[in-house]
């Protein structure tokens, strides 16, 4: 079988072609997968503008669409079911991907498949991590799900078998990478800005002593970690936004552009970030006992949260498997679509007639 899996929810216009070879046991290949980032942009607004982004999508589409299909070498007589992010999302953003999705169904006799975005982060981490474990190895599973729009802890015990044990009440872990790399004058996105300048940092360990005690001490930087300790499975990254503007609002104007200041913040906000979101999952791991722990969303392609959450995992001594599928598949693709597209499409779950199908700006899953 061979789907393929259309992304338009924020500012990635990306399209993949999915080969699926058995369905009891599926095994997947990816013929293509080709992402039209819209990152740069964006940039300028330091956030994505959604009537620009949509626009950008239209544009876009039919570009995406016949370059995937041309290093896929196949054509849309060969494919099955055509995948599309339906939620959640940005609803300008949603709606192009929607059109596109049900004028080419239309064109080509195809089935649709309106599929949940974030069911698609998941699923890319159980069926792309590094070892092609089986859904019965996995589950069932607990997943960390962080991207720019949502940070969710989710128990996995089948295909659609989702419970929400809990999320953000404000802002996003990646929303909070990016606003706070903005206070800095970091560009955007800001997850992955931030990553680079906390690596930049001279490792204090590498430095003598008393030299190294200084660098630590010489900003005094302490953010919080907002709702670390509280006894249920939520979270709240928006006081450590407000605190890193104060902090950096304190600083000289001198300080404020100094290389060693920037870097020592950043470091300082992705390990707040680590620590709120390892401490979570390791909380909900104990209490669950999964058989795996997987992370998926663009923060899941941060190289700090998957070592330390990866070591702290096998420190747990619960014989918990730790699943990140690889950094290029953690932010928006449209192999997440079509994954989760061909699972309903085989067991016959779609079905609604096309002008039924429309965009779910809140969708969630469960
Ligand atoms: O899943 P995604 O591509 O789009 C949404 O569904 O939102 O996630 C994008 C988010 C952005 O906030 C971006 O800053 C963050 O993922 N991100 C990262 C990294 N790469 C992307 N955050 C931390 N470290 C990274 N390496
Ligand atoms: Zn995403």
């Amino acid at each position: 079988m061979i789907i393929l899996g259309i992304e338009t929810s924020c500012d990635e216009t990306a399209i993949a072609v999915l080969q699926i070879k058995s369905k009891k046991n599926p095994r997947f290949r990816i013929l293509s997968n080709v992402i039209a980032s819209q990152a740069k942009l964006h940039a300028t607004y330091g956030g994505v503008f959604p009537s620009l982004a949509k626009r950008e999508h239209e544009k876009n589409l039919p570009i995406v669409l016949t370059k995937a299909l041309k290093e896929a070498k196949t054509n849309l007589k060969d494919i099955h079911g055509i995948a599309v992010t339906q939620g959640p999302g940005l609803d300008p953003c949603l709606w192009a991907g929607l059109n596109f999705a049900k004028e080419l169904a239309e064109k080509a006799r195809l089935p649709l498949i309106p599929v949940d975005h974030m069911e698609g982060h998941l699923l890319v981490g159980v069926f792309f991590s590094q070892k092609a474990w089986g859904l019965k190895n996995v589950l069932p599973a607990l997943a960390l799900l962080v991207s720019g729009g949502h940070t969710q802890l989710v128990l996995m015990k089948g295909i659609w078998r989702y419970k929400v044990l809990g999320e953000t009440r404000d802002d996003a872990a990646g929303e909070c990478f990016d606003k706070t790399a903005r206070v800095l004058g970091l560009p955007y996105p800001g997850g992955p800005a931030i990553a680079a300048a906390a690596a930049q940092i001279r490792n204090p360990k590498s430095l003598p002593h008393r030299q190294a005690g200084e660098i630590r001490n010489k900003f005094k930087i302490k953010l919080p970690r907002p709702m670390m300790h509280t006894k249920d499975y939520d979270f709240s990254f928006s006081g450590l936004k407000t605190a890193v503007l104060y902090d950096f609002q304190s600083r000289t104007a001198r300080v404020q552009k100094s290389k060693e200041y920037i870097r020592t913040m950043a470091k300082e906000i992705q390990q707040a970030i680590i620590d709120v979101l390892a401490a979570k999952t390791l909380r909900a791991a104990r209490e669950y006992r999964p058989k795996s722990v997987i992370i998926g969303g663009g923060v899941a392609a941060n190289d700090e949260l998957r070592t330390q959450l990866r070591t702290k995992i096998r420190e747990l001594r619960l014989g918990v498997q730790f699943l990140a599928g690889p950094k290029e598949l953690c932010t928006d693709n449209g192999l997440m679509p079509a994954v989760a597209g061909f699972f309903k499409l085989s067991e016959k779950k779609q079905g609604a007639a096309l002008n039924r199908i429309g965009a779910q700006p809140n969708l969630r899953l469960e």
